[in-house]
Formats: C-alpha cells, structure tokens, sequence
C-alpha cells in the first residue's frame, strides 16, 4: 500500500492590498467593525486583466519549483476553487496548457471553502490505489471580480480576498509510518439542506427559463448571498466535531498535534475552536488578518505561510479542518 506526501507548497497573492479603510470608501463599513467580528485587517484584489488560473499558475509553478520535479511528472491536476474562468469547461483545463502540459486529466473540485480539502483527499487516493504517482493540487479564487461593492453587499463584501496556493502530492512507500511524512487520514462530509445559506443564486439553471436576466442582475442575484450567524454556528460545530473524529481515527490526542491549520473564514471562528478544545492560540495559525477568506486557497496558504514563518517544520504532525457553503466540511491530518 502507498502513501502520499506533500513534498511543497507555494502560493501567490495578487500585489493590490486592500485595506478596511479602503472598503470605508465603497460600502458604508468601518475598520472596528470588521476587525471586532472578523480579524480582517487587509485582503488582496487581482487587476482586471487576471483570472484565476493565472494565480494559480503562479503558486503552482512556485510548488513545482520547490518540489524539484520536471513539470512533466505531473500525472493528474486537481484544481478547487469556486470562482473558475469560464462557467464551463473547468479552470484546471485553463490552467494546464498554461503550465505546458497536455493530455494529463484536468479536475476542478467545486466545494467551496472545502475545496482544499476535498482535492487533497480525492489525490490521496489516486495516489494510495497506485493510478497516478504526482499530483498538483491547487486551490485559487478571485473574489473581487464577483463582490457587490456597495452598502447592500458589505455583510459579505468585507470577508473575501484573492489568492491561490497549490501543492505537490507524490506517492512513497513508508518506512516508519509515525516518523515519515505523509497524509495520515482525510475525511469529507456535507449536508445539502443548508446549499443556500450561502450561494450564489444566478446564473443557474434552476432559475426558471432563463439562467439569467436583466431582472437577476438588478436583484443581485449574480452576487454571495450568506446567513452569516449560520454559517458561523455551523463552522465552529462542525469544525471542532470533524476534528476530533479525524484524531480518533488515528487514535491520536490534540495533544500530539504540533500545529494546528484551519480553514480562514473568521478569526473569531478560529479563536472559538480554540477555546472550545482548549487548543493553545500559539499553537494554530491564521493568515485571515493578512488575506482575509480565500476560500479554496486558505489552507494552501497556511502552510506557505507558516513554513515561511518556521512554524511549520519537517516531521510536525499537523491538523487541518475546513466548512463552507454546501454545507460542506472535512479534515485531515498529516505528518509534514
Ligand atoms: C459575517 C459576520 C462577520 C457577521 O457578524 P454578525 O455578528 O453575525 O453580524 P450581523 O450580520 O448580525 O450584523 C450585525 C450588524 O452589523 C451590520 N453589518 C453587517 N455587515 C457590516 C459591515 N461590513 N460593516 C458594518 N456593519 C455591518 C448589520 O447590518 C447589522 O446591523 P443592525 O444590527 O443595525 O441590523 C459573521 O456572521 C460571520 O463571520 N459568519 C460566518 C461567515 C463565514 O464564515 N463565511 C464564509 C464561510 S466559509
């Protein structure tokens, strides 16, 4: 039986920082405001003329650089993210030929804020089973592209930021299963009841004869739309219970987690999670203040970051956990 290891990490952010004091100036919100409920302090916002592939080209050329690799060992892409290119085909299909690479299977993951997660779990098995021996896996999201820039969108408006972290996945054989570095577990989970506590309602097919209209547009229906309080309810539950069945399952204690990576939707959600598992703060690591929510690239941009910051290191055994719209949620654990 195989494993697989994450063997680099890169990631890219747009240059523009947007700061909340920028956000005063378009959508009637303050800096206290979103720092009290949120942590946010700054988000990144692309230029006109770039998408999301094309973050996501740059973090995934970083990731092959710092793997060694020949970019032609590249057996599979799997690319999450919920702001694509073009509705249709997927933006890992965008992504490939500007890596150079041709005739490999090109996947988008559409699940959100989980998106990471569930790409990573979904390579994990290509690459146990033995169908494919390197993996990229990229998360990227342009949101400000997609925000209402106005009063009426500030609930969400505020929250999200652009950005894209990507990952090489190799198979490996272990030689000491508590020593070695791999991908311990990873489990997925969802419930579609909650699809519209947060989603965008148009374009869409579901909309009636017309997957968009004039009307649509004037109702914002083309912008996130988010029960906030839920989500954060959720979030916290969900988190704190997939986490613990993740350390179950692997017959680990929070204790022996060195470093704690959580999806970044809220600090305040985060800092929750904390407390409720008496988890020590130093012990997880947030970038939420520096990005804000980048969705599918959170978690990919943790690690960047904390690597960066030496917070993450070679053999540390490392926790992550993710919820977004769907509902969706999952966790994995793995050893770096
Ligand atoms: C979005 C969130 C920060 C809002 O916090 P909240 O405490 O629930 O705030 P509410 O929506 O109840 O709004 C409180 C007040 O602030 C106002 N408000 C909303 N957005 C605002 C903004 N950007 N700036 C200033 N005021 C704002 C509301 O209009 C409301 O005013 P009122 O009391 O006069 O009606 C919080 O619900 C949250 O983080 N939810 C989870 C979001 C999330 O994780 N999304 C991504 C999923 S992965």
């Amino acid at each position: 039986m195989f494993s697989s290891e994450i063997v680099s990490v890169g990631m890219y952010a747009p240059e523009k920082i947007v700061t909340n004091n920028d956000l005063e100036k378009l959508m009637d919100t303050n800096n206290e405001w979103i720092i009290q409920r949120t942590g946010i302090e700054a988000r990144r916002w692309v230029d006109a003329n770039t998408s999301t592939s094309d973050l996501a080209l740059k973090a995934a050329e970083e990731a092959i650089a710092k793997a060694g690799i020949d970019k032609k060992e590249i057996d599979c892409i799997l690319f999450a993210t919920l702001s694509p290119d073009h509705d249709f085909p997927g933006a890992a299909c965008f992504l490939q030929p500007k890596l150079g690479l041709s005739e490999i299977p090109s996947i988008d993951i559409r699940q959100q804020c989980t998106g990471f997660l569930y790409a990573l779990s979904i390579a994990d098995h290509f690459i146990r089973l033995g169908t494919y021996k390197t993996v990229l896996v990229v998360g990227a999201e342009v949101h400000s592209k997609g925000l209402d820039k106005t009063p009426r969108g500030r609930d969400v408006g505020v929250l999200f930021g652009d950005g894209a972290g990507a990952v090489i996945l190799r198979q490996k054989e272990l030689k000491d299963s508590k020593k070695d570095s791999h991908i311990l577990s990873t489990s997925l989970y969802s419930q579609g009841e909650f699809a519209k506590e947060l989603w965008v309602p148009a374009p869409g097919m579901a909309n009636g004869a017309d997957r968009m209209n004039n009307e649509m547009i004037a109702e914002g229906l083309h912008y996130p739309s988010m029960n906030g309080k839920k989500v954060f309810m959720h979030a916290t539950r969900r988190m704190c219970e997939c986490l613990l069945k993740e350390l179950d399952k692997n017959n680990l204690k929070l204790e022996d987690i060195d470093l704690f990576l959580f999806h970044q939707a809220n600090l305040r959600i985060n800092q929750m999670i904390a407390d409720e598992l008496k988890i020590p703060q130093e012990k997880v690591f947030n970038t939420i203040q520096k990005y804000g929510n980048t969705t599918a690239a959170t978690l990919p941009i943790g690690m960047y970051e904390a690597e960066k910051a030496g917070k993450l290191k070679k053999g540390m055994l490392v926790a992550s956990a993710a919820f977004g719209s769907g509902f969706t949620w999952a966790s994995s654990v793995y050893r770096w």
